[in-house]
């Protein structure tokens, strides 16, 4: 075995309770060879570690100098290591020594992968949102300079430039009143929705309200509600909030003279109840199909701005889903179109 047996004041047995923690640990003999490897370390590394070099075990360089520093009686090391294949993680290493002779050191693998991962996330958004900000504060502000000087005394351009303020402005308020919204919904996610929604009728609603919508587009609404549907547990404005968004999307990227089709029905699951958006369109590339409801992620960002879209409507979806504990898909066939179904728990 490893040199470990050699030093019959340290018997395998007094590590035993490593195997309970939650996260890799090896234990290192003199040798630099792994003395001992907890569970959680042999399902990352695999089986068989007693014994190895830990050079081959963990192939960092920076995870044997640590292991090196504290077995020539320096103070615990801490290190980074970054994988990237098969998928890329990261783990903070720790390294410190033991008052075991047989098993000088002993070094410990957290995960902060995910972490890692949620800073990114939030580096990027602050910069997202900043960025989707500044453009239309830029046209906002040159706009002020024009008018305050060269169209000064030219009413035909005064009503021009005012058009496109106000556009601007929009968008600004839209994209404020979706970050709040995400914010709100993010923040109440864990906490079930007290309420009882009647689907159906809420659904009736923001078709009516979205009809004029759509048929300033030459499309049509077409509403297929299957009779004697139950109550759902619900937030109602959150549901109205996610038929919108839907409905929304399938008026802004359907095609002009075809009808979007809004389905109620029970099922599959008999505990379910599921409503789905349909459109006719140029359809959604597959490769884009998983990233869709990623804050401002958009499959053409031109044409969704030219819309009126701020990229965050299936986001608000998404989160809205999980907050009732629905499963959300999004089918599209390019050339044909999409179609967004949701299943929602009735109990
Ligand atoms: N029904 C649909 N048909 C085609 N593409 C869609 C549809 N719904 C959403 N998309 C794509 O998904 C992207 C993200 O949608 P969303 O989060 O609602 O943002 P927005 O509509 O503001 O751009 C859209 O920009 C569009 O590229
Ligand atoms: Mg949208």
């Amino acid at each position: 075995m490893t040199d470990s047996s050699s030093y019959p004041t340290a018997p395998q047995s007094s590590f035993v309770w490593l195997d309970g923690l939650p996260d890799p640990v090896l234990v290192i003999d003199r040798a630099g060879r792994v003395a001992r490897a907890n569970r959680r370390a042999q399902d990352l590394l695999g089986s068989g570690l007693p014994g190895r070099p830990l050079a081959l075990v963990l192939r960092d360089p920076k995870a044997v100098e640590a292991v090196n520093a504290v077995l020539a009686g320096q103070p615990a090391q801490s290190a980074t290591l970054a994988w990237t294949t098969p998928v890329e993680r990261v783990f903070d290493l720790h390294v410190a020594a033991t008052a075991d002779p047989a098993a000088p050191t002993i070094l410990v693998l957290q995960d902060v992968t995910r972490i890692r991962q949620a800073e990114r996330m939030r580096a990027d958004f602050v910069a997202n949102v900043s960025h989707e900000l500044r453009s239309p504060l830029a046209a906002i502000i040159g706009i002020i300079e024009t008018l305050s000087d060269s169209a000064r005394d030219d009413a035909e351009a005064r009503e021009h430039f005012l058009a496109i303020m106000q556009r601007e402005a929009d968008r600004m308020r839209r994209l404020i009143g979706d970050l709040l919204s995400l914010s709100r919904i993010e923040v109440d996610e864990h906490v079930p929705p007290r309420g009882r929604v009647d689907l159906a009728a809420l659904a009736r609603q923001c078709t009516e309200l979205l009809a004029p919508r759509a048929a300033e587009q030459g499309m049509r609404l077409a509403l297929d509600i299957a009779a004697g549907l139950a109550d759902i547990p619900g937030d109602a404005d959150q549901l109205t909030q996610l038929v919108q968004n839907l409905i929304d999307n399938a008026i802004k990227y359907g095609e002009s003279g075809t009808a979007i089709a809004v389905r109620l029905a029970a099922g599959p699951d008999p505990s379910q109840i599921t409503l789905s958006v349909a459109n006719a369109g140029e359809g959604i590339p597959p490769q884009d199909l998983p990233r869709l409801t990623e804050r401002f992620y958009r499959v053409d960002k031109a044409r969704s701005r030219n819309l009126g879209g701020t990229g965050l409507g299936l986001a608000i979806v998404k989160h809205i889903v999980n907050r009732h504990r629905g499963r959300l898909e999004i089918a599209s066939t390019l050339g044909q179109g999409t179609t967004v179904t949701v299943h929602l728990p009735l109990s």
